[in-house]
C-alpha cells in the first residue's frame, strides 16, 4: 500500500506516512483500508478515516476519503472508480452519513461526490479551493447535518490539508 501510494503521488514520504498514521489513529469509526489487486499485486489503495462534522445540534462522526492512489501502470482502467465505489459502500454499510474529500471536481463529481459548500458545509482550511472540497451524502444523512468539516489530527500532523502552492490553488479554484 505504501509503495502504490508513493508511486501514485510521486511522493516517497508524506502520503505513505499519512497512511500509516491513519491506520493507527483512534476515532469513533475504525479506519477502512481497501486495496485493488491484479494478479495478486496491489495496484490501488484507498483509505477512509474518522473525522468530525461540527454541526449546530451536535458533533457528527463522518469519514474522510484520503488518500486514493492507483499505480501509474494501472491508471485509466477503472481501478480508482471501483475503489471509490467500494469505499462509499463500506461507509454506507457502517451507517456513516457523510464522506468528505479534497480532489478534482471533474473526477469525483461523476463518482458520487458534490461540491460541499453548496450543501451547507464549511471547509476546514482556506487553502482548499472551493470546487475541490467535496462530499458524498449517504443513506443515513439527514438535512440538519450541516456545519464545519474537521480533519483528524493525522492530517494536520502530516501537513496533508489543502494546497501550499498558490499557483496550483489558483488553477483549481478557477475550475468554478
Ligand atoms: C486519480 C486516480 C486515483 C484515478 O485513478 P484511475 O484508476 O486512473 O481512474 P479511473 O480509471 O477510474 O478513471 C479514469 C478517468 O479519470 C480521469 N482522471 C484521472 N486522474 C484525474 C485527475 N487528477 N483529475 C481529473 N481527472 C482525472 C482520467 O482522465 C480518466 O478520464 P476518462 O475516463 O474520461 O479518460 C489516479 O490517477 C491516481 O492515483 N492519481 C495520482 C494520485 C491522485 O491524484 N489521487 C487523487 C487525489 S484526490
Amino acid at each position: 500500500m505504501r509503495r502504490v501510494q508513493a508511486l501514485a503521488f510521486d511522493d516517497p514520504e508524506q502520503v505513505p506516512e499519512l497512511v500509516d498514521a491513519l491506520r493507527g489513529a483512534p476515532g469513533a469509526n475504525a479506519p477502512i483500508s481497501l486495496v485493488a489487486t491484479r494478479h495478486d499485486q496491489v495496484v490501488g489503495h484507498v483509505m477512509l478515516s474518522a473525522c468530525r462534522l461540527d454541526s449546530q445540534p451536535r458533533l457528527v462522526d463522518v469519514l474522510s476519503l484520503s488518500p486514493l492512489g492507483v499505480h501509474p501502470d494501472h491508471q485509466r482502467h477503472g481501478v480508482g472508480t471501483q475503489l471509490i465505489k467500494a469505499a462509499l459502500k463500506a461507509a454506507d454499510d457502517r451507517g456513516v452519513p457523510l464522506v468528505f474529500l479534497e480532489g478534482s471536481p471533474t473526477y469525483y463529481g461523476t463518482r458520487g461526490f458534490q461540491r460541499a459548500s453548496a450543501c451547507g458545509f464549511r471547509s476546514p482550511s482556506l487553502r482548499i479551493p472551493d470546487p475541490a472540497f467535496q462530499v458524498a451524502k449517504l443513506s443515513s444523512y439527514e438535512p440538519w447535518m450541516t456545519g464545519t468539516f474537521v480533519y483528524s489530527e493525522s492530517f494536520w500532523a502530516n501537513d496533508c490539508v489543502g494546497l501550499r502552492d498558490p499557483e496550483l490553488f489558483a488553477r483549481i479554484a478557477a475550475q468554478d
